[in-house]
């Protein structure tokens, strides 16, 4: 029997992101290929025009898959009962800006989009917050909507893990599908620290560790670290523009895997609420190691972290506490 229609809505859809994402969405490639989907789309009226040039282009495409669009500047409407979020929409910071004025913006884009997912999402909504600062502005969503259990309101390190993946790939010369377990601990920005302490490769031997394979302890600890912590930047310089279709398909991993589970010993990367695992402050959205089964992600608990980890993993939690302290500063 035919499954019922998921309801997914992506704000800034008519921004670059968005246009690469809602044809992954409407292929399947989220929430699988037998799984029908009505897209919400929603962005500010000066886009609204070219919104609605995405909503044609999505009709013209005949997605087989695709039983609605819903294109709106009203926030109400975008959020009428989608079952799951991908907010992409936000504030960018524009030259001679400061850090605490781009922070006030999205801070009260989030606080109002929480809202409005607050009385109008279906029940069990997944959150999904990709836009920048992403982990800060999951957090403001998660304190907006209160009634969205904290557990459903994640922001997207998964690019930056999908990242780290290629790098390892590239440096051992083996298929991207055959490393798996690194980490991204903390937040979505140049403090994020990408850990391969636990990562393996599938050899012909079996499971071999990252680090025996690489052999380069001075590299892993420095310029593999770099790369993927400024991937962003980099493609920034070489397309003059931020990546789109990476984070785009990172944002599908990254629901697919929540929905449909995570790979047996396989774990992923997922900004969430921090319990205090790992010692790391409880009450930050902060990305882990998890794994997803049955549409509940967990952290991976036992794992061991040595002291430069442990720098690693403080650093980037100090940071986000300063975020997270001038993101309230801006409610007062
Ligand atoms: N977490 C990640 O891994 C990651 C990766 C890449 C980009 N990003 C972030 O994703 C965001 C989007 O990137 P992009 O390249 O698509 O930017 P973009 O500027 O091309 O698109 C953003 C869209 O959001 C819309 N928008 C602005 N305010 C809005 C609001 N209040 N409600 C709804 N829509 C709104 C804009 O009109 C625009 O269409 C940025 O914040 C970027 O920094 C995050």
């Amino acid at each position: 029997m035919a499954k019922d229609p998921v309801r997914v809505l992506v704000t800034g859809a008519a921004g670059q992101i968005g246009y690469a994402l809602v044809p992954m969405i409407a292929r399947g490639v989220m929430l699988g290929p037998d799984q029908p989907v009505i897209l919400h789309m929603l962005d500010i009226p000066p886009a609204a025009e070219a919104l609605n040039g995405v909503r044609m282009e999505l009709v013209d495409a005949a997605f087989p898959l695709l039983k609605g669009v819903v294109a709106t500047t009203d926030a109400v409407e975008a959020c009428t009962g989608v079952n799951i979020a991908v907010m992409v929409g936000g504030f960018p910071r524009k030259e001679g800006m400061e850090r605490k004025d781009v922070m006030s913006k999205n801070v009260s884009i989030y606080k109002s989009q929480a809202s409005a997912l607050e009385a109008y999402a279906a029940p069990n909504c997944k959150v999904l917050v990709v836009a920048n600062p992403a982990n800060t502005n999951a957090l403001i969503l998660k304190e907006f909507a209160p009634s969205i259990p904290a557990k459903n309101i994640t922001c997207l390190t998964r690019l930056d893990h999908n990242r780290a993946l290629g790098q390892i790939s590239e440096r051992l010369n083996v298929q991207v599908s055959d490393v798996k377990n690194v980490i991204i601990w903390g937040n979505h920005s140049s403090t994020q620290y990408p850990d391969v302490s636990h990562a393996t490769v599938k050899t012909p031997s079996g499971e071999k560790p990252v680090r025996q394979l690489v052999s380069d302890d001075d590299w892993l600890k420095g310029e593999f670290i770099t790369t993927v912590q400024q991937r962003g930047a980099a493609i920034i310089k070489a397309r003059k523009l931020s990546s789109a279709l990476s984070a785009a398909s990172s944002a599908c991993d990254h629901i697919r895997d929540w929905v449909l589970g995570t790979p047996e010993g396989t774990w992923v990367s997922m900004g969430v609420y921090s319990d205090g695992s790992y010692n790391v402050p409880a009450g930050l959205i902060y990305s882990f190691p998890v794994t997803c089964n049955a549409g509940e992600w967990t952290i991976v608990q036992g794992l061991s972290i040595d002291e430069f980890s442990r720098k690693k993993l403080d650093a980037t939690a100090e940071e986000l506490s300063e975020e997270k302290a001038l993101a309230y500063s801006c409610l007062s």
